[in-house]
């Protein structure tokens, strides 16, 4: 799509149900250990791309009895003794993890000799993690490529393996697998400790099938001469191409994806945890437990993202989303960092130099680190062509960012998702039609950003500020609670017998007046905006806005306002009672002391002194509990400490969220 200044940019309304395909890790599993197994062991859904193909066809090539792959297949395991060496090289295509766990294999299979190749992105992946380790067991190994690369091609000969205990740099699940098929194949014991702990689905399906292993604190111990059973696998949808369709729920405007039958593994759910701090709305629903694995329904809905950063122990349960969350991070409000990521350089392609280059090339903002990088989000259209090395991830996390309106963005092989994901383009698709119901695109539009927090948190003068910013009109829903107090300050009724039935047989006397710049209660016609302020109201509003049926009144009327304009509205269960469902909600916190101290210079006009602030603060403190049960934060609010901020520092803040808000869904005015 070619985009120019003017067009109009229809809105992303996503809905659906994709149940991805099934996950590579554990196909490749589930086709090693059923043909090390004896017996019969029944697999369904496995992912059916090309990863899982080279492993079934290295496998058929040592001698397993492996039909073609479809969706309800046997694998009929012979155990280690049917294997053979291979008449041919073994291609492993692109897949690091056929390689990595064939080659474990192979190094347990006495007499059994193996030649792995690949393709050039393959060939160039680091190999000696696994050699290293195999060859101290008692393997042979050799690099038969250039002259100090430890990469393809490789020949891998087995031999009578010694019993190993082995301290990993790299918190990997191909090393960990490697080591415990050389340990199984070879009858020998094999620990193994990694750094951080790496997914762990061959530890889960060997304990399905009866094998003797311990799950330590920081990694795995397998004990010597273990027999496998056969078994039935189911292959849940995987989590990592799963993903990519949760990233396109978040940055929508409007919709809901649901991802059915995905696995929830904790070593692999780390993106939807990224997903759900950066702000989208991600539920998991229908839990279950399948052969040792947990799977569920993923439910995404679209928010307002934030920038975060994402380091240490999370690197590894999203590893192989980075490349996405990279791309999501350049639609996020700010600056997220990748950080620990060094591991991304060796995968498919070097992810970290392919994902900043792309990202810069269609114009982001972005540092390349050592270990990761920093993306700065923002709004404006992304146009270019992404340059993906073959690498599926990259051509469907730049393919996510293309379906977004207002992108403009061609990969360069698009084919490359046959790797792990054949359809994806097809599900893209599906889920992402642009939405041409007028309805829907009018609902999706309405802006309404809700600005909450207790009292004296500065939400009024901010909104205030924050509209005027971004040229829609604000809603100050204290000021019709005001309108309303100001009645019964004026009428003949002691405040202490007011009831709600007595205030609002008054309220036909205040009428909203929409200027270019707000939506301000008239009482009688005419504006009162100072007697609003005054101090007999002021001093009795807190007792009226805690009666129901006035709340509801105010909602009324702020509802009322919103359907006639875009707005940012303040006020109590704006974000939670009023506008549920409002784009942007953003709460407001700040010290009491602080904020006592910023209300006397308001009242005062002048600095107040520490025991003017202390009784204040008092005041303040008791009227937060007062107001406790209608001040909590909406779920998906997104709270500014505004402790430290200046005024101009917290309208900035908000103003870039709701830039981006208008951005992600549109505006009407
Ligand atoms: C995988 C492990 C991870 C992951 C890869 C699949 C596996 O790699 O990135 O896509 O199935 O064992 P590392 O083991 O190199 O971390």
């Amino acid at each position: 799509m070619n985009v120019r200044h003017g067009d109009v940019i229809s809105p992303l309304i996503v809905h659906g149900t994709i149940r991805a395909p099934g996950d590579k890790s554990i196909s490749h599993r589930a086709l090693i250990f059923s043909t090390i197994a004896i017996g019969a062991s029944r697999i369904t859904d496995i992912l059916e791309s090309a990863d899982v193909h080279a492993t079934a066809n290295a496998l058929r090539a040592l001698g397993a009895r492996i039909p073609t792959l479809s969706s309800d297949f046997t694998v009929v395991g012979g155990g280690t003794d049917a294997l053979h060496s291979p008449a041919e090289p073994l291609n492993c295509a692109n897949s690091g993890t056929t390689t990595r766990l064939l080659a474990g294999l192979v190094a347990g299979l006495v007499g059994v000799t193996a030649r792995f190749e690949g393709d050039a992105s393959l060939s160039r992946r680091p190999m000696r993690r696994v050699t290293q380790p195999l060859t101290t067991m008692g393997a042979r190994i050799v690099f038969e490529g250039a002259r100090n690369h430890d990469g393809l091609p490789m020949r891998v000969t087995g031999a009578p393996l010694h019993a190993l205990v082995w301290k990993s740099e790299h918190a990997s699940a191909q090393i960990k697998g490697a080591l415990l098929l050389a340990g199984l194949a070879a009858g020998v014991s094999v620990e193994v400790h990694e750094p951080v702990r790496s997914r762990d689905h061959s530890e889960r399906m060997l304990l399905a099938r009866g094998v003797a292993l311990s799950v330590l604190a920081d990694g795995v111990r397998l004990d010597a001469k273990q027999t496998m059973l056969s078994m039935d696998v189911h292959v849940p949808a995987d989590p990592s191409s799963a993903s990519f369709f949760a990233a396109l729920a978040a940055l929508a405007t409007d919709g809901t994806l649901r991802l059915t039958d995905v696995c929830l593994n904790p070593t692999r759910t780390g993106a939807f945890d990224v997903l759900r701090r950066m702000g989208a709305s991600v539920r998991i629903e229908d839990q279950r437990d399948v052969g040792g694995e947990h799977i569920g329904t993923v439910v995404v809905h679209p928010g307002t993202l934030v920038a975060t950063r994402i380091a240490g122990e999370e690197i590894p349960r999203c590893i192989d989303e980075l490349p996405l969350l990279a791309c999501v991070a350049a639609r996020a409000v700010g600056e997220t960092i990748i950080a620990d990521a060094s591991e991304l350089r060796v995968k498919e392609s070097d992810r970290i130099r392919a994902v900043a280059d792309n990202l810069r090339t269609i114009g982001v903002e972005v540092e390349e680190h050592a270990a990761g990088m920093r993306i700065v989000g923002g709004t404006h259209a992304l146009v270019g062509r992404v340059v993906t090395h073959g690498d599926h991830r990259l051509a469907m996390a730049f393919g996510i960012l293309g379906a977004l309106p207002g992108n403009a963005i061609e990969i360069d092989d698009p084919d490359c998702v046959a790797v792990s994901y054949p359809n994806f383009w097809r599900d893209l698709a599906r889920v992402s039609a642009p939405n041409t119901s007028g309805a829907g695109a009018t609902n999706a539009s309405a802006l309404i950003i809700a600005i909450d927090g207790p009292a004296a948190s500065g939400k009024s003068s901010t909104a205030q500020w924050v509209a005027q910013r971004i040229g829609v009109r604000h809603v100050d829903s204290g000021a019709f609670y005001r309108a309303l107090t100001y009645l019964g300050v004026q009428s003949a009724v002691p405040s202490l017998e007011w009831t709600a039935e007595h205030l609002l047989l008054m309220s036909h006397r205040i009428t909203q007046r929409m200027t270019d710049r707000s939506v301000l209660p008239l009482i009688d016609g005419a504006m009162v905006d100072e007697a609003l302020r005054d101090s007999p109201v002021t001093q009795h509003v807190s007792l009226v806005a805690q009666m129901p049926k006035v709340r509801v009144w105010v909602n009324t009327q702020v509802r009322l306002a919103a359907e006639r304009s875009d707005v940012v509205v303040d006020g109590r269960d704006i974000g939670t009672a009023v506008f549920p469902d409002a784009a942007l909600k953003v709460f407001l916190i700040a010290d009491p002391w602080e904020r006592a101290r910023r209300r006397l210079i308001q009242r005062l006009a002048r600095s107040p002194s520490d025991g003017e602030i202390a009784l204040e603060t008092e005041a303040l403190v008791l009227r937060d509990a007062r107001d406790a049960t209608q001040s909590a934060p909406a779920r998906d609010a997104i709270t500014i400490d505004t402790t430290t901020l200046t005024q101009e520092e917290q309208v900035e803040r908000i103003v870039a969220l709701a830039e981006a808000t208008k951005g992600r869904i549109g505006s009407r005015d």
